[in-house]
C-alpha cells in the first residue's frame, strides 16, 4: 500500500475551509499559478464554497488523507451571462507535499464522472504557462489547447501568458 493508497475524494464541507485556504494561499504567495496577488478574505472563500453545493454544476471536490484534505479540484461558474450556464471553468490546486502522485488525475476523474448527466457541454481551464503538469493534466482529461493569452497578468515585477483549453463534456 503507497501513501496514496489512503487518500479518499468527497465533497468539500466548511470544516475543510482552513485547509484549502492554506493550500490556495501557497499558490497566490509564491507563484503565478493563481493571478490573486493576496490570499482572499476569509469572507471570500465562505463565500466562494458556499457557490459550490456537493451537487449541481459548481463543485469543490478534496483528496483528503486521515480526513485532512492535501489537494482540490474545482468547476465553477464560467462567465455570468446566462447562456454561459452551459460552460463551467475547472481548476485544480494540490498540497505542494502531494504533487506528482496522481492525485490531481483522481480528482478531476471524480470531478468529471459527477459532472456527466448535468446537461453541460463545456469545461474550460486557464493555466499560466510554463505549467507541465497541469497542461499534462488537462491534456489526459481531453481538454485540447485553443490558445495563449500573450502576458495578460503582472505578478512578481513580470508578465505572465495564460493558456486557455477546452474540454467537451
Ligand atoms: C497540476 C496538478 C494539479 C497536477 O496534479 P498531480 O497530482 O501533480 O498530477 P498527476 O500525478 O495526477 O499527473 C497528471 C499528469 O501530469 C503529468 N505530470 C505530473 N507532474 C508533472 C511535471 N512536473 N511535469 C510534467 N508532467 C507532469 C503526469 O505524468 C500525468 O501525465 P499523464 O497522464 O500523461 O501520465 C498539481 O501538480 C498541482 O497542484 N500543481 C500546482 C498547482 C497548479 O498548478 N494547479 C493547476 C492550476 S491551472
Amino acid at each position: 500500500m503507497t501513501a496514496t493508497d489512503l487518500i479518499t475524494i468527497r465533497a468539500a464541507d466548511p470544516g475543510d475551509l482552513a485547509r484549502l485556504d492554506e493550500i490556495y494561499a501557497h499558490y497566490v504567495r509564491l507563484t503565478p499559478v493563481s493571478f490573486d496577488l493576496e490570499p482572499p478574505a476569509a469572507a471570500a472563500r465562505a463565500a466562494w464554497l458556499a457557490e459550490h453545493p456537493a451537487s449541481g454544476p459548481h463543485r469543490i471536490l478534496i483528496a483528503a488523507r486521515a480526513g485532512t484534505p492535501v489537494g482540490y479540484a474545482s468547476s465553477s461558474r464560467f462567465r455570468d451571462r446566462s447562456a454561459y450556464r452551459s460552460s463551467v471553468e475547472t481548476s485544480v490546486y494540490l498540497d505542494p507535499a502531494w504533487v506528482g502522485r496522481g492525485i490531481g488525475a483522481g480528482l478531476y476523474q471524480s470531478l468529471f464522472d459527477g459532472l456527466a448527466g448535468l446537461g453541460l457541454h463545456r469545461a474550460y481551464a486557464a493555466v499560466t504557462l510554463p505549467n507541465p503538469a497541469s497542461v499534462a493534466l488537462h491534456r489526459r482529461f481531453g481538454f485540447r489547447e485553443i490558445g495563449v493569452l500573450d502576458e495578460a497578468g503582472h505578478k512578481f515585477g513580470r508578465y505572465w501568458s495564460v493558456l486557455w483549453l477546452e474540454k467537451p463534456l
